[in-house]
């Protein structure tokens, strides 16, 4: 069995991340319904088969989120989804947060669901092989938001899911997000993840949280998705690493990324210039992508058998893009 300071360590073995495949049937289902392939259970199984099966991938990944339906799957020989990663090197983890609802009295903004019955549910995904969990939370940057209310109750949520996280000695990854939606600047942006990172710091504390072991997933420091000017890949870096540098304890598990919209070549470029220009931080940094580690390899794949090799063919270029960022390799 996975100690908690051994899943860490593996998940951070240098020049690997996470595959983010932990889609809610809903959100799996849209993202298939627009690319014309049909929404059913067999084929999510039949795509995170295609994902999972991928020659060569754990070269490049050392864990996978899945999702509740997904850690109930198999592979068409019936071997569990989560032994048949276990078997080859890639950790096997689960979303348990259950999706977002409208925060009461502040409409532009949102809470996430799913503390109610949260410890029995861990001991239950446990028994499945899950050693790491993720919990989401969004942030929205408007001239009205985000509130502190919001700010503050979002984070709690987050400290209280990674204590019990921790009591069932498996690893929290706490994913604030930062959306990127919106108009604001980079300076924008980065106060507000400044205000997020110091407070859900504040929140794990108070929660008895060992930082030790549990993950930030962080959002980058951006500018909006419509903001008039582009940001430079050294800013977007910049920022960042300020951010996270003036609010976590050098104790933290580590920090991965989100991609959260940015195309894949951007959340590449981001990533190579944090790991080649910020060398001696006190966390590893790496890759916790979903849409710009298999956007592509999905949309190859398209509901074919037949196109699978050519999917794995993508996931395995984008991972191995991500390896070089992570490197701080990417030419
Ligand atoms: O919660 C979000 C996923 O874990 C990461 O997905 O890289 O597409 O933002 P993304």
């Amino acid at each position: 069995m996975h100690d908690m300071f051994t899943t860490i360590d593996h998940l951070f073995t240098p020049g690997k991340g996470i595959l983010a495949a932990d889609e809610s049937k809903t959100s799996i289902g849209k993202r298939f319904r627009e690319l014309g392939i049909a929404d059913t259970p067999e084929l999510h199984r039949q795509y995170r088969e295609c994902l999972f099966s991928t020659p060569e991938l754990e070269e490049y990944i050392s864990g996978v989120i899945l999702s509740d339906e997904t850690i109930h799957q198999t592979m068409s020989d019936g071997t569990p989804f989560a032994a048949s990663l276990q078997q080859r090197g890639m950790l096997p983890g689960i979303k348990v947060d259950r999706g977002l609802t409208p925060a009461a009295l502040s409409d532009a903004e949102q809470w996430t669901e799913g503390l109610d019955g949260l410890r029995e549910r861990l001991q239950a995904y446990k028994a499945l092989g899950a050693v790491f969990a993720k919990w989401r939370a969004v942030f929205v940057i408007s001239e009205s938001t985000p509130t502190l209310g919001n700010l503050q109750a979002n984070c709690q949520t987050l400290a209280r899911y990674a204590a019990l996280c921790e009591e069932a000695g498996i690893v929290p990854i706490v994913e604030p997000e930062v959306l990127y939606d919106g108009t604001h600047c980079l300076s924008q942006s980065y106060e507000v993840h400044e205000q997020v990172w110091r407070e859900l710091v504040y929140q794990l504390y108070q929660q008895g949280v060992s930082f030790e072991t549990t993950i930030l997933k962080a959002s980058m420091v951006l500018s909006g998705k419509e903001h008039h000017h582009a940001d430079a890949v050294e800013d977007v870096a910049a920022a960042t690493i300020q951010g996270l540098s003036h609010t976590l304890p050098a104790s933290l598990g580590g920090v991965v990324f989100l991609s959260g919209g940015q195309s894949n070549e951007q959340a590449y470029a981001h990533l190579n210039a944090m790991c080649r220009d910020y060398t001696g931080l006190p966390w590893a940094l790496t890759y916790s992508y979903g849409r710009a580690l298999h956007a592509r390899a999905m949309a190859a794949w398209g509901g074919q058998e037949a196109h699978i090799p050519a999917a794995q063919e993508a996931l395995l270029a984008d991972a191995r893009a991500c390896s070089l960022a992570s490197r701080g390799a990417l030419s």
